[in-house]
């Protein structure tokens, strides 16, 4: 899928969060057989935060959606559909979109969850703006929210360093203004899905051990380093747009290693490459929308801003959206 957008889908607020609990790589080191060296070498992540015993997906998406609320200056009753981006969710149903939408106090809203990894964000954020550019909705709260430690085999070192837990929303709206959202592009693949899964119950590949991640690193990062790079050109080609005028570049945080490559092959300078994987660790459909609100509050993204955020992973799936930013500074 490819396409421009029209004017006037716009991000009216932004919020993101994350547990106190900070797993560190030397705490790992003390779990499995790895260190701290080898981990922040291979993947540029320090440390990741875990989700206390009582948090969920729909909890830590409950409170990113409260903070992307107060910065749009939108009451929860005025949302017409939650988007909930999870493959991590607390149930099969009711969807983590309903839980979030009754703990902000959305009445009368609709709700559903959308299962695409790490691209579940890109693909969320779509929904919401095709549902506004329709005229369907008025209002849409997109959620990326995961607890992938509870998804993880702490026993295997291939995995359990690389993801951590958190949420991050926007609220879209409409503007009357130019700028919001400009292009996307989108895709997938499927006879990679082996390559990075986890079965669900009553699949025989569930095992007799649990619903772990399980993943094939190198075919992955060949995957990634490749797509990031073709997607992005893509959608910026879509949007009628150069990767110059591109302001900041927020790709999925998976590994600072494929970062640093698709920034190099895209080339764009590394002043406008935003990373936070070394604080997080991949969280999977949170990583794009924690980035793009510590970005923001971090005074990175002012108004007029072109913003390109590219997502990658199980699917496989990959997506890229462009984003013209419309909010006066943090
Ligand atoms: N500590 C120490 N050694 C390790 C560790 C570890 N934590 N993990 C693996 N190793 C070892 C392996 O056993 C292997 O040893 P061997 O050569 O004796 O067999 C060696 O290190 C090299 O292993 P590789 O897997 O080839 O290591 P690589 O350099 O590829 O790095 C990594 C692994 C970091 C996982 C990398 O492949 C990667 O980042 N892949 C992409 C992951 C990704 O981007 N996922 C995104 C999507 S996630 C989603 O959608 C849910």
């Amino acid at each position: 899928m490819i396409a421009a957008c029209r004017d006037g889908v716009v991000v009216l607020g932004i919020g993101s969060h994350v547990p106190d609990r900070v797993l560190t790589n030397d705490e790992i080191a003390t779990m499995v057989e790895t260190s701290d060296e080898w981990i922040a070498q291979r993947t540029g992540i320090h440390e990741r935060r875990i989700a206390a015993p009582g948090d969920s997906s729909a909890s830590l998406g409950a409170e990113a959606a409260r903070l992307a609320l107060a910065s749009a200056g939108v009451g929860a009753d005025e949302l017409d559909l939650i988007v909930a981006a999870t493959a991590s969710p607390d149930y099969y149903f009711p969807a983590t979109a309903s839980l979030i939408g009754n703990t902000i106090g959305a009445v009368d809203v609709a709700g559903y969850d959308l299962s695409a990894a790490c691209t579940g964000f890109i693909y969320a954020l779509a929904q919401g703006y095709a549902q506004i550019a329709s005229g369907l909705a008025d209002t849409v709260l997109v959620v990326g929210t995961e607890v992938f430690s509870r998804l993880l085999d702490w026993r295997d070192r291939s995995t359990c360093i690389l993801f951590g837990d958190g949420a991050g929303a926007v609220v879209l709206g409409r503007s009357e203004g130019p700028g919001g959202l400009r292009g996307f592009e989108m895709g997938s693949d499927g006879s990679g899905g082996p390559l990075l899964s986890v079965a669900a119950a009553g699949n025989a590949a569930f095992g007799d051990e649990g619903p772990y991640v399980k993943m094939n690193g190198p075919e992955v990062y060949k995957f990634a380093t490749r797509v990031v790079v073709e997607s992005a050109e893509r959608c910026l080609h879509a949007a009628g747009m150069t990767i110059a005028e591109v302001d900041l570049f927020i790709p999925h945080q998976a590994n600072r290693r494929i970062i640093d490559h698709a920034a190099r092959r895209l080339g764009i300078d590394e002043g406008k490459v935003f990373s936070n994987v070394d604080r997080y660790g991949n969280t999977s459909a949170g990583s794009i929308p924690i980035g793009l609100d510590e970005a923001w509050r971090q005074g990175r993204i002012d108004r007029g801003d072109i913003v390109l955020m590219v997502g990658f992973g199980g699917g496989l799936a990959w997506g890229s959206a462009l984003l013209e930013w419309t909010k006066e500074r943090a």
